[in-house]
C-alpha cells in the first residue's frame, strides 16, 4: 500500500512487485476559488479523504489488508499539514497490520513514475545513468538518475518552479487553480510568436521563472491600462506565448546537461510534464538529437501514490525500513 499525501492530492495505490493494481486519486476543489492551495483546507481535505481513497485502492485492486506486504509513504517534501494526515496514517494502519513502513522521498517518486506501469511486460524503461527533468508545482530540477535509489541534482530552480510560474501567470491572465493545464488547452488555439516574454539564462544548469512573472503582470497591466478587454481578445496567443517562453527555458537548461553529461536517454516527471508544448518539443528534439525519451503516462505525472509504491517497492528490495518514530520534513534537501 502507498499513500500521498504531500500537496492537494489525496492518493493511495497498491502494487504487487512494483506493478500497480491501483492507483486512487481524490482532487480537492476547494482551492480553486482562491488561485492557489490553502494549506489549512488541504490538510482537512486530506483528513476527510484518506480512509475511502484507501478502501477504493484496496477494492479496485481486490487485495485484502492482510495481505499487505508494508505501507509505503511521502515523508517530504510538501505541505506539512497535509504530510502529517498521510504519515500518522501510515504509521497506524501499518501498526495495527503488524508490517513495515517506507518513508518515500517526493522528488525521488516523480522519477520513478517512469518505472510505474500496470502491465507486467512490453514495457521499456530508461537504462542508468539517465538524466530527468523533474517539473512539477513546487519544484524544477534536472536530475542525473544513477539508480533507482541514486539520484543527483544536477540545477534547480532559484525561484518559481515551472508549474508555478504556469499557475501563477495564469491567475494574472484571470484563470483559476491550477491555471497550468488551462494555459496548456488555450495555447492549442494560439500563436506562440505573438508576444515575446524573457528566457532567464543563468550560467549552470539552475532555472530562475519570477522575472518572467514579473514581465507579464507590468506587460499585462500596461495592455488593460490602454485597452480593458486585452486579455478576452488575446487570451490564446497570451497562454501560447508564455507557455512557449517556459517550455523554452526548460528545454535549453535539458540540452545543456544532455551535452555536458554525454546521456541520451531522457525522461520528465513531475505535473507540468502532462504539459503538451512540453511533450512535443521534446518530442522534436528527440528525434533530431538521437534521444530516447521517456514519459510517464498522464496518471502518474500529476501527484499519485502509484509513483510511491514503486519507490516503496525498490526500497522494500533493499529492505530500507522505517521506525515508528519517522517524521516528515517540508523542505527539499536532497534525494534520501
Ligand atoms: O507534480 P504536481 O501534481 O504537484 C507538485 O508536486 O507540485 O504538479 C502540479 C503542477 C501545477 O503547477 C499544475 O499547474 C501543473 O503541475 N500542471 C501543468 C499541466 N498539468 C499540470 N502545467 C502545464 N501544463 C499542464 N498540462
Ligand atoms: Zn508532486
Amino acid at each position: 500500500m502507498a499513500i500521498e499525501s504531500s500537496c492537494d492530492e489525496t492518493s493511495a495505490a497498491v502494487s504487487n512487485k512494483g506493478k500497480i493494481l491501483a492507483n486512487v486519486i481524490a482532487g480537492q476543489k476547494v482551492h480553486e476559488a482562491y488561485g492557489g492551495v490553502v494549506p489549512e483546507l488541504a490538510s482537512r481535505a486530506h483528513q476527510q479523504n484518506i480512509i475511502p481513497v484507501v478502501d477504493q485502492a484496496l477494492k479496485e485492486a481486490n487485495v485484502a489488508k492482510n495481505d499487505l506486504q508494508a505501507v509505503a509513504f511521502t515523508n517530504g517534501p510538501g505541505l506539512m499539514g497535509s504530510l502529517l494526515v498521510g504519515t500518522s496514517f501510515a504509521k497506524s494502519f501499518a501498526l495495527a497490520l503488524g508490517i513495515p513502513i517506507i518513508e518515500v522521498n517526493h522528488m525521488q517518486a516523480h522519477i520513478l513514475a517512469l518505472f510505474a506501469s500496470r502491465e507486467d511486460e512490453g514495457v521499456e524503461y530508461p537504462e542508468f545513468p539517465f538524466l530527468c527533468l523533474t517539473v512539477s508545482g513546487g519544484h524544477t530540477q534536472i536530475v542525473k538518475v544513477h539508480d533507482h535509489l541514486e539520484m543527483e541534482v544536477l540545477g534547480q530552480t532559484l525561484d518559481d518552479a515551472a508549474g508555478e510560474a504556469f499557475d501563477k501567470i495564469a491567475k494574472i491572465l484571470g484563470l483559476p487553480y491550477p491555471g497550468g493545464p488551462l494555459i496548456d488547452k488555450m495555447a492549442v488555439k494560439g500563436d506562440p510568436a505573438r508576444f515575446k516574454f524573457p528566457v532567464t539564462r543563468l550560467s549552470g544548469l539552475n532555472f530562475s521563472f519570477s522575472g518572467l512573472k514579473t514581465a507579464v503582470l507590468y506587460f499585462i497591466q500596461k495592455q488593460l491600462s490602454i485597452d480593458p478587454e486585452f486579455i478576452d481578445k488575446n487570451l490564446a496567443d497570451l497562454c501560447a506565448s508564455v507557455q512557449h517562453t517556459i517550455v523554452e527555458s526548460l528545454v535549453i537548461k535539458l540540452i545543456e546537461a544532455a551535452e555536458s553529461e554525454g546521456i541520451e536517454h531522457i525522461g520528465i516527471a513531475g505535473g507540468v510534464s502532462a504539459n503538451s508544448g512540453l511533450r512535443s518539443r521534446l518530442q522534436a528534439e528527440a528525434k533530431g538529437r538521437g534521444w530516447k525519451l521517456f514519459i510517464p503516462p498522464f496518471e502518474f505525472c500529476t501527484d499519485n501514490a502509484a509513483m510511491i509504491a514503486v519507490t516503496g517497492y525498490y526500497k522494500y528490495l533493499n529492505k530500507q525500513f522505517s521506525t515508528q518514530d519517522s517524521a516528515p520534513f517540508a523542505r527539499f534537501s536532497g534525494m534520501k
